[in-house]
């Protein structure tokens, strides 16, 4: 398959689109990104690798990040961590409170904000520097040390996180957060602020398509259990609301940002991520939904 062409085709074919949608205004630093970059990024599990436009510009990944705190979380309790968190699609928005209630603190799945919350809290209980642990574990398992926490932005998104301290707080009241909600926050915002490029977040995700071993070094990030499982969750919830139409029209397991990134795999072939930051109204970004419709349409690849 020559995702070259494919990719330069469908580059092409969006960018041309109406720039539709806004950048996620709620975390006033990711109001001033430029709306008009639009990057793309493809890596495969046999050494492949291609980008288009500003696909080696840093953004904040944003949600992207909650794949990397669950698989951390994960490989320190393993199956035990369901017994914390749920692994059902919600069908409400990423930062939805009220199915908490019914659900005594327990989030639906770990890709929800209540959800990254209360694996955050998990983090920080068994990390002995969360911090630090938490960017050494994302720079190991990338092979690349230019990733970081973006203080800005975790500021910015602190400054005005009404949202998220009504749900760490909610939690807390049912008695699934163990350590102080403001603590929990803080980590929390310094997770979501992650930078990262198109580039590094394919190579990054490629062991999700390669049943949790990194195809470079050869190195387990997570068991082939573990892998599939985390695969299944980001084909069930890596969009939200929006997970069904996402697999519906794209058909790879993925997840959002609110920065406009996008990763998606397709288990044995490839990795890609997009970014694009105008976000539709369900919080992903709208081209990106676009780039990666188009693409596997085009490559006539499925899953299934
Ligand atoms: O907590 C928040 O609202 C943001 N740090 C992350 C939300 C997000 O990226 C949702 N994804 N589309």
């Amino acid at each position: 398959m020559n995702f070259e062409d494919l990719i330069i085709d469908v580059y092409r074919e969006v960018e041309n689109l109406e720039g539709k949608g806004e950048t996620a205004s709620y975390i006033p630093e990711l109001s001033k990104v430029d709306p008009s970059k639009f990057g793309v990024h493809i890596s495969t599990i046999n050494g492949g690798s291609f980008g288009a436009g500003d696909f080696e510009e840093k953004f904040s990944i944003q949600s992207i990040s909650k794949v990397l705190s669950l698989i951390l979380a994960y490989r320190i309790l393993d199956f035990e961590i369901w017994n914390r968190v749920g692994v059902e699609p919600s069908g409400t928005a990423f930062n939805s409170l009220f199915q908490l209630e019914a659900d005594q603190g327990i989030p639906r799945n770990p890709f929800l904000n209540a959800g990254a919350l209360v694996v955050t809290d998990i983090l920080l209980s068994n990390l002995e520097n969360p911090q630090d642990d938490f960017i050494n574990f994302v720079r190991s398992i990338s092979n690349n040390d230019s990733v970081d926490y973006s203080k800005k932005i975790a500021q910015s998104e602190k400054d005005v996180g009404y949202r998220n301290i009504a749900l760490c707080n909610y939690i807390k009241s049912f008695g699934k957060i163990e350590n102080e909600p403001a603590d929990v926050l803080d980590f929390y915002y310094d997770i979501c602020s992650l930078e990262m490029s198109c580039r590094d977040l394919s190579e990054l995700f490629l062991f999700l398509a390669n049943d949790g071993i990194d195809p470079k070094s050869n190195r387990e990030v997570l068991n082939e259990r573990q892998s599939k499982r985390v695969n299944a969750l980001m084909q069930t919830c890596g969009f939200y609301d929006e997970s069904g139409e996402f697999a519906f029209k794209v058909g790879l397991p993925g997840k959002s940002g609110v920065g406009g990134g996008i990763i998606a795999v397709h288990p044995d072939q490839y990795s890609i991520a997009v970014w694009s930051p105008k976000l539709n109204k369900k919080g992903n970004s709208y081209k990106g939904m676009r780039f990666l419709e188009e693409f596997t349409t085009g490559s006539e690849l499925s899953l299934f």
